[in-house]
């Protein structure tokens, strides 16, 4: 056991009487399709070491009772009373909700959890939270749901209680993560294929901006509503079901004027992210780390300029990427408005680059940087 697990286990011994069961649900990084995954597009994302643990058990009883090690604080519930929150206690108390609802006989528990994942990061720590609950639930009662209904039932939850009208990447990540493998999701289908992950001489680093602008989740929900928009356009005057029917963001030019600026910007970015990232997704199997991370690239750009969920500090640390031949991709990653860039490193020049960016981030921003370089792992587990 490592040692957040360690800690994570003692504070359960403190406060309960019962063994528990020891769960590790990672968070994610995504290497490029950003913002499609609630648009029928693909996205390219991995689990990692950076995670939340639970400790898990029965207590005979209908009562809930959590304590989050990171917040300090506890909550008792009974599954009847189960309501709306806020902060943490809206992803586990959405999560029994969505149990509650399948009408599956949930039982009391005692849980215990907290991690080593930086909130508000863009690392997805709410689906580790939701995925941990979720799965550990699904172990002690043996309900038998398979990883894919347990990461909608995730999601279905993240949408009623957080009230954040999220795609599937995350959750289904946090379940479906293989230890060195990317998974491509086609999240219209929702099915999945593993890539195994060839470096040869680079790395994966992110830089956590160490911001997190408070208008994430509210311009989250509008950047979905905008799509939903640009798609009745396009159904009813092109006569197609889904962003996937589109070949080529020309397509849209004729609906410009009906779509208005803004939406027609939205629509033409989900277009060309998900060609792009098919296109990655044939270069990172040829193990073209150049080509794919010139995508990477792009895919920020559309992110500021089109899809307008960036924000200086995130711009900055991506132009000053670009500035040096090391970093051969950059880009944000997850929802926006803060947390991390993902970059790719030619191994030698990562600390260089790395001590140069952080310098120039603090002197323009006076914040400090957070550097990771995350391993990849395995999906939602019971690690003893
Ligand atoms: C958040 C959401 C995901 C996805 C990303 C952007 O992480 O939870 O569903 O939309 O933003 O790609």
């Amino acid at each position: 056991m490592d040692n957040i697990a360690t800690k994570i286990h003692t504070v359960f011994s403190e406060k309960f009487s019962s063994a528990p069961h020891l769960f590790y649900s990672p968070g994610r990084i995504n290497l490029i399709g950003e913002h499609v995954d609630y648009n029928d597009g693909f996205v390219m994302p991995a689990a990692i070491n950076q995670g939340i643990y639970y400790a898990i058990a029965l207590n005979n009883s209908n009562v809930f009772n959590f304590y989050s090690v990171d917040f300090e604080e506890a909550l008792s519930i009974k599954i009847t009373d189960i309501k709306k929150s806020n902060s943490w206690k809206n992803y586990v108390l959405g999560v029994i909700n969505e149990f509650v609802l399948l009408g599956l006989p949930i039982k009391g528990m005692d849980c215990v959890f907290g991690g080593n994942i930086s909130n508000g990061g863009g690392l997805s720590s709410s689906a580790a939270v939701e995925g941990g609950l979720a799965f550990g639930i699904n172990e002690l009662l043996h309900f038998g749901l398979s990883r894919k209904e347990l990461a909608l039932l995730c999601q279905r939850a993240e949408h009623k209680f957080p009230g954040v009208m999220c795609g599937i990447m995350d959750q289904y990540a946090n379940m479906n993560g293989k230890k060195d493998h990317v998974i491509l999701l086609d999240c219209k289908s929702i099915e999945h294929q593993y890539f195994p992950l060839h470096l040869n001489g680079y790395t994966i680093v992110l830089i956590n901006s160490n911001v997190h602008h408070s208008l994430a989740s509210s311009e989250y929900n509008v950047r979905r509503k905008q799509c939903e928009e640009g798609l009745e356009i396009l159904k009813k005057e092109k006569k197609i079901n889904s962003f996937r029917d589109i070949q080529s963001p020309e397509e849209l030019l004729p609906f410009k004027n009906m779509m208005g600026e803004k939406v027609f910007d939205r629509c033409k970015y989900v277009v060309e992210e998900t060609i792009r990232t098919q296109k990655a997704a044939k270069l990172l199997q040829q193990d073209n780390l150049i080509e794919f991370g010139k995508l990477m690239y792009a895919t920020h750009e559309g992110l500021s300029k089109l899809y307008e969920v960036s924000c200086k500090e995130l711009d900055f640390l991506v132009n000053l990427a670009t500035e040096n031949k090391n970093v051969i991709g950059s880009r944000q990653m997850g929802g926006g408005f803060g947390g991390c860039t993902i970059n790719i490193i030619k191994n030698e020049g990562i600390k260089e680059f790395l001590s140069h960016a952080t310098l120039a981030y603090q002197k323009k921003f006076q914040i400090d940087t957070e550097i990771y370089e995350v391993g990849i792992v395995d999906g939602t587990r019971e690690i003893i």
